[in-house]
């Protein structure tokens, strides 16, 4: 079964076509990122504009890319909820107004059911359920435990910031600039975290999350050390302390997770789950475990293929609520 699905809850207007759920036949995104660079930010208004103006060729190039006709596709499947309205209004008329010209069914996906399959992307085997899932982005940090398709147990969650939210805004108080994230990992590059300051990490009870303090704590030492804001070494040390920070946080809580609940599988998604160092802390704390991270950068970040994933096995199971 090949699914066109659509994805523009945010700041990114993309389209794939996927098959079966698993097997990404293309994937297009086209990027805000300039756009919201000039701002710090996502403006919705200015990026319901934008989704206004690609979503009809990002369409086309994904069928394109596919080397599909129409006649190909069975479904339609699109990101419905939560974002931007104004994002998600554009997808979603899209998606409606092909599924009535071409006689096609749409399916309406959670976003973050779409993060949770974007780990099941063009892997070589199908993942086996309990899965214990961390989906960490800019605007969602929880922890959920996946007993089967549709059956999922809220475990824990941010008590206040997502960890994604926390990189763009320390970014930006580092001026570094946005997405804050990529920007963090690069800066830490090649960081000696021996000797530097330690960020304290806070003391959550069960399996939430917290990243105020953090952010705050990182507020404060910068604030101490005015004169040094316009020393390269010292803003790429405060990002490293700051990215290490957040890193032990999910991990740990992500461990704790592991050892009171029975699951098959781990996986991280969610645009945070492209961090290298977290990707290389989630492999030591888990070396008996089958470990899934998306299979590509592209996966991470929000993307329309996962959305065809999620599309295809909530339809399948019939759990899926249109
Ligand atoms: O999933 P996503 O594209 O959008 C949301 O649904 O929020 O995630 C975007 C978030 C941003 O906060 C961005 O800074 C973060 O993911 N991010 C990263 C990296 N790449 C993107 N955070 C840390 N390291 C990265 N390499
Ligand atoms: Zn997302």
């Amino acid at each position: 079964m090949k699914i066109l699905a659509i994805e523009s809850s945010c700041d990114e207007t993309a389209a794939a076509v996927v098959e079966n759920g698993q097997r990404v036949r293309s994937n297009v995104i086209a990027s805000q990122i300039d756009l919201h660079q000039l701002t710090g930010g996502v403006v919705p208004e200015v990026a319901a504009r934008a989704h206004m103006k690609v979503v009809v060729p990002v369409v086309q190039k994904a069928l394109e890319e596919a080397n599909c006709k129409w006649s190909d596709i069975d479904a339609l499947a699109v990101a419905a909820e939560p974002g931007l309205v104004g994002s998600l209004i554009v997808g979603r008329m899209t998606a409606y107004s092909l599924g009535f010209a071409k006689k096609l069914p749409v399916f309406d996906v959670n976003h973050i059911h779409g993060h949770l399959y974007s780990s099941w992307l063009d892997q070589d085997d199908t993942p086996e359920f309990p899965i214990l899932v961390l989906t960490v982005s800019g605007g969602h940090n929880e922890l959920l435990l996946m007993r089967a398709h549709g059956e999922i147990e809220r475990l824990g969650a941010t008590v206040d910031d997502a960890a994604g939210e926390a990189f763009d805004k320390t970014a930006r108080l580092l001026g570094l600039g946005y997405p804050g994230g990529p920007a963090i990992q690069k800066a830490s590059e090649g960081i000696d975290l021996k000797g530097l300051h330690r960020f304290p990490l806070p003391q959550m009870d069960g399996f939430d999350f917290s990243f105020s303090g953090l952010k705050t704590s990182v507020l404060y030492y910068v604030q101490k050390h005015p004169e040094r804001m316009s020393d390269p070494t010292f803003i790429a040390e405060t990002a490293a302390s700051f990215q290490a920070a957040t890193v032990k946080q999910l991990i740990r809580q992500l461990k704790r997770a592991a050892e009171a609940h029975q699951a098959k599988e781990v996986h991280i998604v969610g645009g945070v789950s492209a961090n290298l160092p977290l990707r290389e802390a989630a492999r030591q704390a888990f070396p008996d475990k089958i470990l899934r991270t998306p299979k590509s950068i592209r996966y991470c970040t929000d993307n329309a293929a996962m959305i065809g994933a999620a599309g295809y096995w909530l339809n399948k199971t019939r759990l899926f609520v249109a």
